[in-house]
Order: structure tokens, then sequence, then C-alpha cells
């Protein structure tokens, strides 16, 4: 695996690739890698010919200085990680090479899908960080298919939205969240966390567990839902920023659990900001000879 840190550098090396019409797939990631996103360069690896995987700490994302201070940084490792799970290019480049002086352009998506959840929390120039440093990444490797995590439901759609909207010629895919033996959603922040924090952050999916459980109990009013989320994370001493049960591509709220829907939640453990997400499917409706033996038990017991 080759590490380039220039624009320059980079097209040179995909202009043989591209030359021989193979496909080139790219994973944006900040580094700190896991699983999460060597599951993405697998995915890169097994579908494209050329794989670059981009490490670039964006600081027009980072609401908070300290949150992007303290980002876990470690290249010689994210390095040997990236290599071993197939990728042929670490691109790596200096915030001068991404905003040069004189920069002076962002890219925005608009309306609802960057103005709750997440961009209450982070404000909106969260997403336009996000968006701005996506296009510039995309048009600097002219990928055909790019890879991000689910993890990250609302950038997800947002990228989505930015890709159809710019008519950019690349694919997105999505690869489903990647957990630790325990259930905990791999994170890079999750490395800033204490041992007693890791353990409380599994409220996470303890809460999407305890949703997802009252919904196979047959329960479809939201609002018991978000309760049952609320209460389990309040219950091992985690405040909720927020708990949400939407519409999985609008991120619109829904009143009851109809369809699949998706349930996201974020909540500081410590310093650290955490967010997590699950799909949540309403129990089948239970079919007449099921009815009619409940109302026989019932009449028993009565
Ligand atoms: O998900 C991330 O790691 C970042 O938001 C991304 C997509 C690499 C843009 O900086």
């Amino acid at each position: 695996m080759r590490v380039v840190r220039t624009v320059t550098e980079l097209r040179a090396e995909l202009a043989c690739a591209r030359a021989q019409r193979g496909t080139i797939g790219l994973v944006p990631t900040m580094g700190a890698l896991h699983e999460g996103h060597l599951s993405l360069i697998r995915s890169a690896f097994e579908q494209c010919e050329t794989v670059v995987v981009s490490l670039f700490v964006n600081p027009s994302q980072f609401n908070e200085h300290s949150d992007l201070e303290r980002y876990p940084r470690s290249e010689a490792r994210d390095a040997r990680l990236a290599a071993r799970a197939g990728a042929d290019l670490l691109f790596a480049p200096s915030a001068q090479e991404v905003y040069p002086g004189g920069f002076a352009t962002s890219v925005e998506v608009l309306g609802g899908l960057t103005e709750k959840l997440e961009a209450r929390s982070r404000g909106s120039e969260h997403f336009r960080g996000v968006t701005t440093v996506v296009t510039k990444l995309l048009c600097m490797a002219l990928p055909d298919v790019a890879y991000f995590g689910q993890k990250d439901a609302q950038q997800l759609l947002v990228i989505k939205r930015l890709v159809a909207d710019l008519n950019l010629p690349v694919r997105i895919e999505a690869r489903p969240t990647v957990r630790d033996h325990d259930g905990l959603a791999l994170s890079s922040r999750n490395a800033l966390l204490s041992a007693r924090e890791r353990a409380r952050a599994l409220a996470l999916p303890a809460a999407l567990e305890a949703a997802r459980e009252s919904a196979r109990r047959g329960e479809r009013r939201a609002e018991a839902l978000l309760a049952a989320a609320r209460t389990t994370m309040e219950g091992r001493g985690v405040e909720p920023e927020y708990v949400a049960l939407v519409e999985p591509e609008t991120l619109n709220e829904v009143p009851t659990l109809e369809q699949t829907a998706l349930l996201l939640l974020a909540a500081r453990v410590g310093e650290v900001r955490l967010i997590d997400n699950s799909f949540i499917e309403p129990a089948p409706a239970p079919n007449i000879s099921q009815l009619q033996s409940r109302e026989a038990v019932a009449q028993c017991n009565a």
C-alpha cells in the first residue's frame, strides 16, 4: 500500500487504474481505524479493483475545539490496518492540502435532513463540514463507489442526498454497524472512554434492545418504545441527549410503529459523545386463531 499526501500524487496513482477501466472504491475516514472501518475496506476490496482509504481529521465538521483536539490520531497503526484489510492507497492529506489559503466554498444539503437530531446537538456547521469535505474527497479521487457505515445513519442519508442532488457519478454503499462482543457500537471515540465509562456506554445498545424487545412484545406506540429506551439509559446512569423513532429515509418522526423504523439515540458518557441506532420492526399482528385461543384462555381464567 502506498501513502500519498497530495491530490496530484493521488491522481497520478489512480490514472493507471482508471486507464485499465478498473473500478475504484473510496473509504473516507478520519482515522483511528476500527473493525467498522475495516469492514468497509474489505467490502471495497471485494467489489473494486483499486481501494483508496482517505484519512483526514476534518476540522470543519467539529463544533467543539476540545473534541477536535482530543480526536484519536494514529496514522502508522491506521496504515498497517488499512493495508491488511486490502487498501491499495492511503490518502492522508494535510489541512493545507484540503483547505488551501483562499478556500471559500462550502457544499450544504438544506432542509429537514440537516436540521434535526445531530444538527440540533452539533449545529448546522457539522453537516456543512461533512458534505464539503466529502464532496472534495469525491472530486479528488473520483471513485466509482464510496463506502459509509450505517452507524452514522443521518450522515449516510445526507451524503446520499448530496450525491443525488449534485448528480455525482459515484455509488454510495452502506455497511451495517459493527459492534464489540458486548454490543457497543464501534467508534473511534470509544478509545477515549475510561473502563468505567465504557461499561456505562453499554446503556446505548441496551436501550436499543429494550425498545426492540418492547416492539417484539407487540408495542407499537412510539411514546412507549421511546420510554423503554430512555428509562433503560437513565437506569444505567446515562442521560439521553435525544431518542427518536423515525422513518428511515426522511428521518421524520413516526407516532406508531407500522413498518420498519429507525431508532436513533445520542448521549454523553463522561466527556465523550456517542451515537447509536437500530432498525426496529413491528411485531406481526396476531392472526384470527391466535386471537381466538387468547380469548379462550381469558375466558378459562375468568
Ligand atoms: O464518518 C466520518 O468519519 C467522517 O464524517 C467523514 C465521512 C470521513 C468525513 O470527514
